[in-house]
């Protein structure tokens, strides 16, 4: 399996430590268990700030990071061996593990974290910590500051300052390592085989969810552990709602089939949409949109490279969407006014990306000091320019009305360029109605 190294983990904990002022702790939880319903849980997901400063997989976890600690700059609380419930639940790592396997310098029980975190950060200034996004962490961490306060007497020093983590953080997840691209290759290929197995599959009188079938059977046997989101498969007048996820329509004849969905590996997302005819065969209407958005995607990645800033790619996909849409007669007037009024809204209502990584949308400012954020080498990011016309929409011929179009694909900004790393699924309307065609003859 294509994983980030241990040797990472320990890079990124040294570089964050670098950036943090002298004389502090940084404090992060593990990301809570979550109840399904009764005693079932949700498939737990490791926080991915916690995530990508350890790679430890378990709940009931904190990470303590003491730049300049004699004894150790690294302090992991973890949850003890039981054998009892390991029976139950699973193995755990224990504090041997914790040190022996994940780089801790110092490992001690979870259960134990009241009585020796205070002392840990007792004489430090400062406390970096993910303030706000957690309310009961936060409520515990002010819980050990007021044991530190209780001992003032005592000569005890509670830390004066609290600091943010998340902008340090979340600009060093903003650039992708070589090893972070090559996860996500391995997240995109799968992901790209999802899609090619669901187009294969698809015919009328199959539902949404056959097709979710196909995608999540790719997903789990290239093993990726679960989607990075809510799979979307949108027929006929759906595709026009943005984040549908009922998945339960019958597949029309006649009708488009938006699938936006992609797997996660190692904790790193992918995110593919492709749009095709559920029969095989594009309508005429259905290929005008289709090639519009595909024209509008391809101007966006010429858009996409060092200096360039993170706007340009989307006032592409706005340019070239808005010209085809007056062509069509989809919208009247002059494309610089119909850009300046945001007339395009109407059909083109979302932006034309996100930052991806371990979260889809993932963290990183996409301004700076008021600009819109320059480009630069391992940044990652989607581009997925849509037409949507909504099935109520009187002031358009009702041949356009319903078709929703939405084409993306993942990049990499590299010193060229960028990299698309979705590139694994057919795109072009000849080669996605060959895919297809292929498959019927294989089937019949
Ligand atoms: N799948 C959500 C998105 O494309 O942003
Ligand atoms: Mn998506
Ligand atoms: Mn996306």
């Amino acid at each position: 399996m294509i994983h980030i190294p241990r040797a990472e983990y320990s890079r990124r904990r040294k570089a964050l430590m670098a950036q943090m002022e002298p004389n502090s702790i940084a404090i992060l939880p593990a990301a809570a268990v979550a109840i399904r319903n009764r005693d079932v849980e949700h498939v737990y997901r490791q926080d991915s700030d916690f995530q990508y400063l350890s790679g430890f997989p378990e709940p009931q976890a904190v990470i303590v990071l003491m730049p300049g600690r004699e004894h150790g700059e690294y302090v992991l609380f973890c949850r003890e061996r039981n054998a009892e419930r390991e029976l139950w639940d699973g193995l755990r790592a224990g504090q041997e593990g914790a040190i022996r396997d994940y780089g801790a310098d110092d490992a001690f029980p979870i259960t134990d974290i009241d009585d020796i975190l205070p002392g840990l950060i007792e004489g430090r200034d400062r406390v970096y910590s993910a303030m706000g996004s957690n309310p009961e962490f936060d409520r515990h961490l002010m819980d050990w500051i007021n044991v530190i306060r209780s001992k003032a007497h005592l000569g005890a020093q509670p830390p004066n300052e609290f600091v943010a983590l998340d902008h340090l953080l979340h600009d060093m997840r903003l650039y992708k390592s070589a090893a972070e691209v090559k996860v996500m290759r391995e997240a995109a290929r799968i992901s790209a085989q999802a899609h090619i197995r669901a187009m294969q599959a698809s015919r009328p009188g199959l539902h949404e969810f056959s097709l979710e079938a196909e995608l999540d059977y790719e997903f789990r046997k290239g093993g990726a552990k679960m989607p990075a989101y809510g799979s979307i498969v949108a027929s006929g007048r759906n595709s026009c709602i943005l984040h549908y996820q009922q998945n339960d329509a019958l597949l029309k004849d006649g009708d488009l089939v938006l699938i936006d969905a992609g797997c996660e590996i190692d904790c790193y997302a992918s995110d593919i949409t492709r749009t095709w005819p559920v029969n095989g065969k594009f309508s005429p209407e259905q290929k005008a949109i289709y090639e519009l958005v595909l024209a509008a995607q391809e101007a966006a990645f010429a858009e996409i490279a060092p200096n360039k800033h993170w706007n340009q790619a989307h006032e592409a996909t706005v340019r070239v969407i808005t010209a085809g849409l007056v062509k069509l007669g989809l919208l009247e007037g002059a494309v610089d006014e119909l850009i300046a009024s945001e007339a395009y809204k109407t059909f083109y209502m979302h932006r034309a990306g996100h930052w991806l990584g371990m979260d889809v949308h993932d963290v990183g400012e996409y301004k700076v000091g008021g600009e819109w954020r320059v480009l630069e080498v391992g940044m990652a990011l989607t581009v997925e320019p849509g037409v949507y016309i909504s099935p109520d929409n009187q002031q358009v011929a009702k041949k356009w009305r319903g078709i929703g179009v939405r084409i993306e694909d993942d990049v990499v900004v590299t010193k060229q360029g960028c990299e698309i790393l979705t590139s694994g699924v057919p795109k072009s309307v000849a080669e996605i109605e060959a895919l297809m065609a292929a498959a019927r003859v294989q089937a019949s």
